[in-house]
């Protein structure tokens, strides 16, 4: 394992790799450390192939020693290529990360089986979490595979279907009645009472790192080549800087080369505050959630700058898109791909097509669009679309309804 420190982002001071979640002197965010030297040595695509099919495969890569026994494994979930999409919006090729094959459904499982990792190791026997849901489940589940006990803090007017997908498990809910922003906060009041494992308060250094998988598993399922382009949510912004972070890492060790993806930010319109900082320059500025993308609801996105610099620095963009296009969007998925998303897959679809109707992505470019999450968690949103024929159990009356004469 050739992590050898966390180091803060702002002032670069070095901490032991132990469970705490901010710097101790700026309070800035903690990352890991490598030892490249070490990773170049031992890295290569023979000895990645070899591994499981799981984020496993690149635990070379990671903060956390690999599980002894793999149980629920995430990761190393299918690229396809999405050819009456690309040919709807006109982009070159475009090609669909479904994460929704996790065990739960969302990209979350791959955050939380690194972050589950150190708790073990830790010896924490409760792992928790604040969350918009998706995590909730991933925590829940997680806890249950590996014998731990799980605390979960949800707004209480969440969809139905996320804290249904979290109880299943056994885990215990607090439905809090406010928004995730408040969640947030008493997970860090509680995590300096409790020895439970936040995995987003004191773990977040090596839950974040989870999303780096993404990045990896994109390369590689593309044959070792870099797309031209990556579209991805943004809620408090980890994810979408990681990716970005493991394409960075696979070109320092050599095991791809060319340049380092765009990477193209979606926010909804009623919660976009790294949109607006994109936009306007300014620095990120919390806002009150408004928004049917609720797990992308993150008023105060504790990754909002690095997110807007990730953009940036990639020569890509971040967009907001109208509320009314989600649920649209979410149709043209599943009717053009066979692929049923939620709302954060449905919102980064809108960020696509602005890149589209802006110039920025077209017919020369490689894209990839990364579905987070299932569309069976929010199925409320186009119910409105469920319209069947009601027949008798009758074949003649059906050919009848078909205008099909017998
Ligand atoms: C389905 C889905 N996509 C994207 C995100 C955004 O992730 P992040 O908070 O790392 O920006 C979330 C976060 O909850 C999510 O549930
Ligand atoms: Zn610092």
């Amino acid at each position: 394992m050739p992590a050898t420190a966390l180091r803060c982002r702002v002032c670069e001071t070095q901490f032991p790799l132990e469970p705490i979640g901010v710097c101790a002197r700026c309070f800035g965010p903690l990352d890991p450390v490598y030892d490249r030297d070490e990773q170049r040595r031992t890295v290569t695509r023979e000895s990645i192939a070899a591994g499981p099919q799981s984020i496993w495969r690149y635990a070379s890569l990671l903060p956390v020693a690999p599980p002894r026994e793999a149980r629920l494994p995430a990761g190393w979930t299918p690229l396809i290529r999405a050819r009456r999409l690309e040919d709807a919006l006109g982009v070159g090729e475009l090609w669909l990360k479904l994460d929704t094959a996790n065990p739960t459904h969302s990209f979350k499982d791959r955050v939380v089986a690194v972050a589950a990792a150190k708790a073990i190791e830790l010896g924490r026997t409760t792992i928790a979490c604040s969350s918009t849901g998706n995590l909730a489940n991933a925590v829940a589940a997680r806890a249950a595979a590996e014998g731990l006990e799980a605390v979960v803090l949800c707004p209480a007017d969440l969809e139905p279907e996320k804290l249904i997908a979290t109880a299943v498990y056994g885990a215990k809910i607090f439905a809090v009645e406010g928004s995730y922003d408040d969640c947030s906060r008493l997970t860090v009041e509680l995590s300096f009472e409790l020895d439970w494992a936040f995995v987003n308060v004191e773990l977040r250094a090596y839950y974040a790192e989870g999303s780096k998988t993404l990045g990896f598993e994109i390369a590689e399922q593309l044959g070792w080549e870099l797309p031209d382009a990556v579209v991805a949510p943004i809620a408090s912004g980890a994810m979408f800087s990681k990716v970005h972070q493991g394409f960075s890492e696979l070109l320092e060790l050599g095991l791809v080369s060319g340049t380092t993806p765009r990477l193209i930010g979606a926010q909804a319109e009623g919660c976009s505050p790294v949109a607006t900082a994109f936009a306007t320059g300014e620095k990120v500025k919390p806002v009150r959630p408004s928004t049917i993308a609720r797990s992308l609801a993150i008023g105060s996105p504790a990754d909002g700058e690095l997110a807007v610099a990730t953009a940036r620095a990639s020569g890509g963009s971040i967009y907001a898109v109208a509320e009314d296009e989600i649920v649209e969007n979410i149709s043209l998925l599943a009717e053009t791909t066979g692929v049923f998303g939620e709302t954060a897959p449905a919102v980064t679809l809108g960020a696509l097509r602005e890149a589209v109707r802006r110039g920025e992505l077209g017919a020369n470019d490689r894209v990839v669009l990364i579905v987070t999450g299932d569309g069976l968690k929010t199925p409320g949103l186009v119910a409105h679309k469920l319209d069947p024929t009601v027949v008798e159990p009758d074949a003649d009356l059906i050919l009848e309804t078909l205008g099909v004469a017998v």
